[in-house]
């Protein structure tokens, strides 16, 4: 690709710092400050990867029976995911067909939706079924009328979604992940617990520091550097869009199992530990502020166990403890990010992670409009 050429498609970003981000994991640097602050980039991701990628909405044990639905807004699209009647899961726009307001708000289980503001009822398909006193609107019927459905996948127990409705599937193209963890069965996993975090930072301050074993030496010292050492941490080449940081137990430390952070690009996070499956759902919201939702997810057979809330509870408490070392670590990159003087970094080879996500992201944000590669 001739970089010079793109040098105007990402507002505020020289040519020379792409080429930085572009070189080889030994000599490469951090993606510009400006990818992580300007609003006009983050405009861009919305378009060229937000709008295109494939995104985890729910987990099907959060929707178990015919009714059961949950509303998200989307990069200003609302949704609803919902079971339906007929035992299909679907994720349809939930704005109104009438004059757009959006027919309902959280979650529950329902047989109809009727809008708050003229009543007109859909079903959980999204068929509209009773528009009152519509009979003298010429050529109206109700039968004509249906939500818009969004593209939707399940997999390994995640409704993912694609607002593209060209999107390509889903499955094939974390193949190669999948086939690394061949011995986990994602889709036995139920949540049994879920904590939130409004957060001023960046979507990619998150993700990053999710995806490097090599701040445990600093943010980490007492909690996870001692069984999972930096020094020790893995990550494979990936053939799609995902990463895997593995983080083998420390000699000695046999009892814990291996952890191993994941990021499927651009913000689907789940780590494995054991029997746990910890998912940070990330719901960006400006260039600057972000919702996380953190899910720990436990095997649907561990719920008949006596043990299950203190297993839950427990692993909650260990993730919440994490958590808040790594607030506090994206604080300070955060902050650090907007200062005038501040320029790219040098990434360690310890940050192959973050690397990988880059080469990705740069592919994404500097592709032509409209040409094959935009989509995923
Ligand atoms: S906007 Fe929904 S019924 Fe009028
Ligand atoms: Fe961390």
């Amino acid at each position: 690709m001739n970089i010079s050429t793109q040098i105007e498609v990402l507002p505020g970003i020289q040519a020379e710092e792409i080429d930085r981000s572009r070189l080889p994991l030994s000599q490469a640097y951090t993606l510009p400050p400006s990818a992580y602050t300007s609003d006009e980039v983050y405009e861009r991701e919305i378009d060229r990867i937000m709008r295109r990628s494939w995104l985890p909405l729910a987990r099907v044990d959060q929707l178990p029976k015919p009714g059961d639905y949950l509303s998200f807004d989307v990069f200003d699209q609302p949704l609803l995911v919902v079971h339906g009647q007929d035992g299909q899961i679907r994720t349809l726009s939930r704005v109104c067909l009438h004059r757009a307001a959006p027919i309902v708000d959280g979650g529950g289980n329902r047989k109809l939706f009727t809008c708050p503001y003229h009543a007109w009822s859909y079903d959980t398909t999204g068929q509209l079924i009773r528009a009152p006193m519509m009979e003298e609107a010429a050529g109206f019927t109700e039968k004509n009328c249906r939500l818009p459905q969004i593209k939707t996948e399940i997999w390994n127990g995640f409704i993912m979604i694609n607002l593209d409705k060209d999107a390509q599937p889903f499955a094939p193209q974390v193949a190669g992940f999948e086939r690394y963890f061949e011995n986990i069965d994602l889709s036995q996993m139920v949540v049994a617990r879920t904590m939130e975090f409004d957060s001023d930072w960046n979507w990619k301050v998150l993700v990053e520091n999710f995806m490097e074993a090599y701040h445990h030496i600093a943010t980490h010292s007492g909690t996870l550097e001692p069984i999972f050492h930096a020094q020790d941490s893995q990550v494979p080449d990936n053939d799609g869009p995902w990463s895997i940081l593995h983080m083998p137990t420390a000699a000695g430390e046999e009892v814990s199992p291996d952890l191993f952070a994941n990021v499927i690009f651009p913000h689907f996070l789940i780590a494995f530990h054991g029997e746990t499956l910890t998912w940070y759902q990330v719901f960006p919201r400006s260039s600057g502020k972000l919702l996380l939702k953190i899910h720990i997810c436990l095997p649907r057979k561990a719920m008949e166990e006596a043990t299950f809330e203190e297993t839950a509870q427990a692993a909650c408490e260990l993730t919440q403890t994490i958590h808040m070392e790594d607030i506090e670590a994206n604080d300070l990159v955060w902050k650090g990010l907007q200062a005038p003087f501040t320029t790219q970094g040098r990434l360690a080879p310890l940050e192959k992670s973050i690397w990988q996500l880059n080469q990705w992201w740069l592919d994404k944000m500097l592709v032509e409009d409209g040409s094959a590669e935009a989509r995923s």
